[in-house]
C-alpha cells in the first residue's frame, strides 16, 4: 500500500497538534517529582488536553488488532519499561527514569512525541543512556529529506546506540501519523543506507528510537500493554513528529520547552 503525502491543509493541521501535543509535555514537566503517582500524571495529561486544549488523547480506548483498548490517555514508561507503560498507582522514587508519550488528536490529525525524564537524581547510567538516546533521534531526524530511505534513519540511529554499547530495540517502530495515529510506513530503528522506501515530500511520521542499556529482547506484560527489558535493563526512548521537505526537514512537535537539537547534528537544509 501506498505512503500518504500531506496536503499544505493537512501539513498545517498536523503543525498545530505536533505544538499542542509538545505543550502537554511542557505542561506536566514540573510534576514529574518523587512521590507523584503514574496516574496522577495521567489524570493532569488527560484533563489538559480535554478542558484546556479542546483535544482528544488519541491512546485511551485506542485498539489496534489483538490488542485489548488502551485505558489510559497517555503511556509511563519507567526504568525497564520500554513503551507503553499503562499509568497506575505506582509512584515515581528518587534515581527513577520515566519516558512520557503524549499523542493528541487536534481537528483530525495527531500529534505524537515522547522525552524522557528524571526523577531527582539520577545515576550516570542512566543520564547516559537518556542522553544517547536523545541523540540516536536527533541523528535519525537529520537524514531526513526527499530522496533519503528510511535505512539512512534506521542506520544513523543503530550505529549510534551500538558504538555506545545499547542495544536497538527490534519489535516496535516509528509510523506514518496523520489523520489516522498509526500509518504506513513503518520507521525502523535500525537498517542498512540507501535502502527502503525513499522518502518525498509531504511525508510525515514519527521518529522513537527505544534504546536498551542492555539487550535488546523485550516481553509483554500481563496487562496486555507495558512492554519491559527481559533482562530489565534500563530503556529510554524519545519522539518527534517529522515532515519530509524539498530540502530536508521540518520537526512538527515543537513547543517552547523543547529540548533543543545536539548543536552537532546538523541543521534542517
Ligand atoms: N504513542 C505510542 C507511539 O509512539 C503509541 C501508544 S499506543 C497506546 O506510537 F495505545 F499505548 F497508547
Ligand atoms: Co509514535
Ligand atoms: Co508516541
Amino acid at each position: 500500500m501506498a505512503v500518504s503525502t500531506k496536503t499544505p491543509e493537512e501539513i498545517e493541521k498536523m503543525r498545530l497538534a505536533g505544538r499542542l501535543t509538545a505543550e502537554v509535555l511542557d505542561y506536566i514537566t514540573p510534576h514529574v517529582v518523587p512521590g507523584v503517582t503514574t496516574a496522577d500524571l495521567d489524570r493532569l495529561c488527560h484533563d489538559y488536553i480535554v478542558n484546556e486544549q479542546g483535544c482528544i488523547p488519541a491512546p485511551l480506548n485506542y485498539a489496534p488488532p489483538g490488542y485489548k483498548p488502551y485505558p489510559k490517555a497517555i503511556c509511563t514508561s519507567v526504568n525497564h519499561q520500554v513503551c507503553h507503560g499503562v499509568p497506575g498507582e505506582r509512584q515515581l522514587k528518587n534515581g527513577d527514569i520515566v519516558n512520557l508519550d503524549v499523542t493528541v488528536i487536534s481537528d483530525g490529525y495527531h500529534g505524537d512525541s515522547s522525552r524522557m525524564f528524571h526523577v531527582g537524581e539520577t545515576s550516570v547510567q542512566a543520564r547516559r543512556l537518556c542522553e544517547i538516546t536523545f541523540e540516536c533521534l536527533w541523528l535519525g531526524i537529520a537524514q531526513v529529506k526527499a530522496g533519503a530511505h528510511l535505512g539512512d534513519i534506521g542506520h544513523a540511529i543503530q550505529r549510534h546506540a551500538e558504538k555506545a554499547g545499547y542495544s536497538v530495540v527490534r519489535e516496535f517502530c516509528g509510523h506514518g501519523i496523520g489523520a489516522r495515529f498509526h500509518e504506513e510506513p513503518q520507521v525502523l530503528h535500525y537498517g542498512r543506507p540507501h535502502t527502503g522506501l525513499r522518502l518525498e515530500p509531504g511525508m510525515v511520521f514519527t521518529i522513537e528510537p527505544m534504546i536498551n542499556a542492555g539487550r535488546a529482547a523485550v516481553r509483554s506484560l500481563a496487562d496486555g500493554w507495558t512492554i519491559v527489558t527481559k533482562d530489565h535493563s534500563l530503556s529510554a526512548q524519545w519522539e518527534h513528529t517529522v515532515l519530509v521537505t524539498p530540502t530536508g526537514y521540518e520537526v512538527l512537535t515543537l513547543s517552547a520547552g523543547t529540548r533543543a537539537k545536539p548543536e552537532w547534528v546538523e541543521a534542517p537544509r
